[in-house]
């Protein structure tokens, strides 16, 4: 789209109303300076999205999106910049000047795409005609929509149509209703029939002839393309075809079905992917509304993009049979690599999503993915186990390739979870998996652009070998005996040396703490159980164990005394903090998108009562917590032990304490599985 002026900019800001743009999409309510409603971009019961009308923006505290009324515009409605001065422009009456700000060329080019674009819509408009009015179009196209399902109301949302059995029926009515034959064939509508040398024979014929036709819409709703179904059962004729690439219709950038799905996707914080247009239909029409289909290619990078504009959550939704989940793996990886959390429901063999709903009906299929979802890693991890059960080559392979998705994942702590959870679905010590893929990412060609292989750093457990049992360790480490190999000496010395600087541990310690106070000041005032709240809860039970780190000592302490004053912390408030580095803890708490959700989505709906997420959140946490508090101390016990100025009581004592503490790391490893279980 074209350049507009700058002074046409800031006549548009001026003019604009942020409250009222924005009170189109949420209930605002006045609270002081500035105006409050549940926001727009994620869900949430209570508001944090807040404007601010004289200085014209918007922030969400919750999930941080923020901004002034052109940012606004381009997150909710998905649209681009100059997109959203247009709409803005439009809805203010401002006139916008594009004609003499533009180069010839840039406004032939703007034309060109515009003729490209009114000639769609218009092929469209005809289509949709064609299926309603004609007879041909009502007896084969709508008999066959009416066939597969689909009631009128599908077929009005996503302006389906039908195309005539005929060589220029769409050619003759477009040229007679005054369109350009160049936009009907750079659009792809209609060929130019070439002879053998490629030379124009003058010719030319519909290229969509005899379908029922599923109009392509970009996020703002323009048609820019056509699939095109056959109806005929003839194996040489393909089953769909598709407008080509043009001006207007670039395929890796277009997503079938999120124009009508983009506002439940981002309601619902979830979207479903699916192959076709069939599947897409289909499960619009029995009420899940979040869906789009990938359109039988495999995904790219532009789509992903796409979706994360909406959401952070996919789910992929895919027939059952191991050849289509195999090819497809590799586009979930993409989707991995996008930052995206990513779940899969596979459907019994010979199903793909459309069937299935049809097969048990609307009710018993939202059953059924909110049963089935499980997520990808973990998917992959299991698929790939089995298969390698019993060849220890094999495995060792597979184990390669789940951590190769895993090192897709840019967030560090979903990494570590799932390298704990690859690891004990394997059979492995968890340093055994981070050692291999610390070793993958060396040997792995470097990414492109932008990706950095994240790596790992030890896992806090203090067992750098599998062979020996903690007492084993213990022993080697008072006696000096080498129970292994030279090897297995080398790295037990190296681990009492890093109990000497504790340099890595401590940022684990820093992790763990952070992620406490995180919940405590985001969630606190949700309840855990009934009557029982985060605060509550964290309080209590972490009241043995004050933070180490300053600044998060400081901000929970006063956390603390405030909940034993009857008080709640409240987010509001504190971003209000007379503590600059408080100030910014509580924006990156407030920014960084805690996900509650993906990870600790309910799974077994079978549990009677159902499982509370916040509650997984903060027993994981404590958990955490308090594991890293024993690993750091058991770390030290090791240390004492290697100590040759301790006297033999003093040894002992330090012994009987490391056993101690061992069994009690077991035990919280023990808990912590089941959490991450519960969750995963
Ligand atoms: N596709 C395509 N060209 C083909 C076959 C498939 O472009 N020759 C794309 C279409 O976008 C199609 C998707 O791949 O929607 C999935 O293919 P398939 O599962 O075969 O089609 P369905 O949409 O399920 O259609 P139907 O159920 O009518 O067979
Ligand atoms: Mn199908």
């Amino acid at each position: 789209m074209a350049r507009i002026p700058k002074e046409t900019v800031d006549q548009i800001i001026h003019t604009a109303d942020i409250l009222e743009v924005v009170g189109d999409y949420v209930q605002l309510k006045r609270q002081g300076q500035n105006y409050w409603a549940c926001c727009p971009f994620h869900n949430e019961k209570s508001p944090s999205f807040s404007v601010n009308p004289s200085k014209g923006l918007y922030k969400c505290f919750g999930c941080g999106k923020a901004g002034g009324i052109i940012q606004f515009v381009m997150d909710v409605e998905g649209s681009s910049y100059p997109e959203a001065l247009q709409a803005l422009a439009k809805k203010y009456g401002v006139a916008v000047p594009e004609e003499e700000e533009r180069t010839p060329e840039e406004q032939l080019a703007q034309n060109e795409r515009d003729s490209q674009y009114i000639v769609s819509n218009w092929a469209k408009d005809h289509y949709h005609r064609l299926l309603q009015n004609t007879e041909e179009g009502m007896s084969i196209g709508y008999g066959y929509l009416k066939e597969r399902g689909l009631n009128l109301t599908t077929i009005q949302t996503f302006e389906l149509g039908y195309s005539l059995d005929q060589w220029d029926d769409l050619l003759k009515s477009a040229t007679a209703a005054g369109y350009e034959q160049k936009y009907l064939e750079k659009t792809g509508l209609v060929i130019r029939r070439e002879d053998d040398q490629g030379h124009d024979t003058g010719r030319r014929y519909d290229r969509f002839r005899g379908r029922v036709m599923f109009p392509i819409h970009n996020v703002s709703g323009r048609v820019v393309g056509f699939g095109a179904r056959t109806l005929k059962r003839d194996d040489k004729m393909a089953k769909y075809l598709n407008s080509p690439e043009s001006e207007i219709y670039h395929k890796s950038d277009i997503l079938y079905g999120l124009y009508q799905a983009r506002q439940p996707i981002r309601n619902q914080e979830l979207c479903y992917l699916v192959e076709g247009y069939l599947d897409v239909l289909s499960l619009h029409q029995g009420g899940i509304r979040n869906v789009v289909a990938s359109s039988g290619t495999s995904l790219t990078e532009g789509q992903i993009r796409l979706i994360k504009r909406y959401t952070d959550n996919v789910t992929v939704l895919y027939d059952g049979d191991a050849a289509g989940i195999k090819a497809s793996l590799r586009g979930i990886d993409l989707l991995l690599e996008g930052g995206l959390n990513v779940r899969v429901v596979l459907f019994p063999d010979g199903d793909d999503p459309d069937s299935y709903i049809r097969k048990v009906g609307d009710q018993r299929f939202t059953e059924y993915i909110e049963l089935q979802s499980q997520d990808f890693i973990a998917f992959k991890t299991t698929l790939v186990a089995r298969e390698a059960s019993h060849d220890p080559v094999k495995k060792a392979e597979a184990i390669r390739e789940v951590l190769q998705s895993i090192a897709k994942v840019p967030d560090g702590l979903k990494r570590q979870v799932f390298l704990q959870q690859t690891a004990s679905v394997f059979g492995f010590e968890e340093q055994v998996i981070i050692t291999e893929y610390n070793k993958l990412l060396k040997t792995r060609p470097e990414g492109r652009g932008g990706s950095q292989p994240p790596a790992v750093p030890p896992a806090p457990t203090a067992a750098p070998r599998r062979a020996l049992t903690p007492e084993e360790e213990a022993e080697e480490a008072m006696y000096g005996v080498s129970g292994g190999s030279e090897a297995m000496a080398g790295s037990l010395s190296s681990s009492a040396a890093d109990a000497s600087d504790l340099g890595q541990p401590l940022d684990v310690l820093m992790q763990c703490e952070q992620a406490v106070l995180r919940l405590l000041v985001l969630y606190g005032p949700h309840e855990v159980q009934p009557e029982v709240t985060v605060a509550h809860y964290l309080l209590s039970q972490l009241d043995g164990t004050p933070l180490r780190t300053p600044l998060y000592a400081q901000l929970w302490s006063e956390c603390r005394e405030a909940f034993l004053q009857g008080q709640l912390p409240d987010l509001r408030l504190l971003a209000h903090h007379p503590d600059a580095a408080i100030r910014s803890l509580l924006a990156d708490f407030a920014t960084e998108r805690y996900d509650l959700s993906p990870n600790w989505r309910i799974k077994d709906i079978y549990v009677p009562t159902e499982l509370n997420l916040i509650q997984l959140a903060c027993d994981n946490a404590i958990l955490r917590l308090n594991k890293c508090h024993v690993q750091r101390e058991r770390q030290q016990c090791l240390a004492q032990l290697n100590d040759t100025r301790l006297d033999d009581n003093d040894q002992l004592n330090a012994l009987l304490r490391y056993n101690e503490l061992t069994k009690l790391d077991n035990q919280l490893a023990q808990m912590l599985g089941t959490v991450v279980a519960r969750g995963a």
